[in-house]
């Protein structure tokens, strides 16, 4: 693609003007805007770059050893994974207000990334790879008044205490842009394809609080979705799919006992770039089977609904 081609050349040397012989730390969110990021970053300044993968435990089912594989595997960058499960469970405790999740999950980044930058011997520079909706929906609603709708836990720049400058070379991107510069960059279909995920990760799924417990049902029920989805060759047909589980119990009955467990809501969206979304109309049975395998296969959930919402009203995520 002639103009993704120029975009990159324009991007490295903008890069290199910014960095010079500075180091730079990326955050990698499993997801495929902060790797492409840390492609082209690489590309430009080599070395210089040290990415760091915070698993923060609201990763999904296998994400963080497919990351870790893809950059250690397919590429030569630095990489550090940091496990910091416990620190950010233990943080989430007692919170269940949305934005004091956002904000928790969001601050807590920061810290890690600090304290890995000090490990390398300093960087000056953070990289990310914040989109232009990103930017957008942090600000303001279209049109509208400044409100936030969601504090986008990449976005809105740093502390004044930190003292780190940004680097981010996608801010001017929608999604489809990044996914061509990624193929542009030769990062694998099968990642480049990926459904976006968000940084806060399952954290943004199960409203109310997180627990580990609550955090190991999802992740076993949003991998059955997905597996179903991937099986009935509809996954590049929807744009993101995933599994809420909601802070709701109802009764039920499983064989001859009395069952009272949590709801699940499946969502599916079709979208062009994640600012506008319908929900995605699954053909014959599908929701019935997945439904079905969801509450034979994963103790804790006994009702599963859909959630036929477009954005707007709604948002993608539910929180
Ligand atoms: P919403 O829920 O705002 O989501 O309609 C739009 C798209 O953005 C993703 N999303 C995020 N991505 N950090 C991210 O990197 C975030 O804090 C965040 N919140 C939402 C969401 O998954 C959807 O693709």
């Amino acid at each position: 693609d002639w103009s993704m081609a120029e975009f990159r050349a324009a991007k490295i040397a903008e890069i290199r003007a910014q960095v010079g012989n500075g180091r730079v730390i990326c955050g990698l969110s499993g997801g495929v805007d902060s790797a492409v990021a840390a492609v082209l970053i690489h590309e430009a300044i080599g070395d210089q770059l040290t990415c760091v993968f915070v698993d923060h435990g609201l990763m999904r089912s296998g994400e963080a050893d497919e990351v870790v594989g893809l950059f250690r595997g397919h590429y030569n960058i630095p990489l550090v994974h940091v496990n910091a499960e416990t620190l950010f469970l233990n943080g989430l405790a007692g919170l269940s207000d949305p934005e004091a999740k956002r904000k928790f999950i969001g601050a807590t980044f920061i810290d890690v990334f600090e304290a890995e930058a000090k490990k390398i011997g300093g960087a000056e520079f953070l990289a990310q790879g914040t989109l232009y909706p990103d930017v957008i929906e942090s600000v303001s609603f279209t049109g509208g008044p400044s409100v936030t709708i969601k504090s986008h836990h990449n976005v809105g720049g740093l502390p004044a205490r930190m003292n780190m400058k940004l680097v981010e070379p996608l801010r001017e991107l929608f999604k489809d842009e990044v996914r061509a510069l990624g193929r542009e960059l030769g990062l694998p279909d099968v990642f480049v394809g990926r459904h976006p995920f968000p940084g806060p990760g399952l954290a943004i799924r199960i409203p109310g609080e997180v627990t580990k417990e609550r955090c190991d049902v999802l992740r076993k029920a949003d991998a059955i979705y997905l597996e179903e989805i991937r099986l009935a060759g509809l996954y590049d047909a929807i744009w993101q799919a995933f599994a809420v589980l909601l802070p709701v119990r109802t009764v039920g009955v499983m064989g001859d006992a009395r069952t009272y467990d949590s709801v699940l809501a499946l969502r599916a969206v079709t979208s062009v770039d994640g600012m506008t979304a319908q929900a995605f109309q699954f053909p014959g049975d599908f929701l019935s089977r997945v439904t079905t395998r969801i509450i034979n296969e994963v103790r804790g959930v006994n009702r599963v609904t859909y959630d036929y919402t477009s954005k707007p009203p709604g948002t993608i995520e539910w929180e």
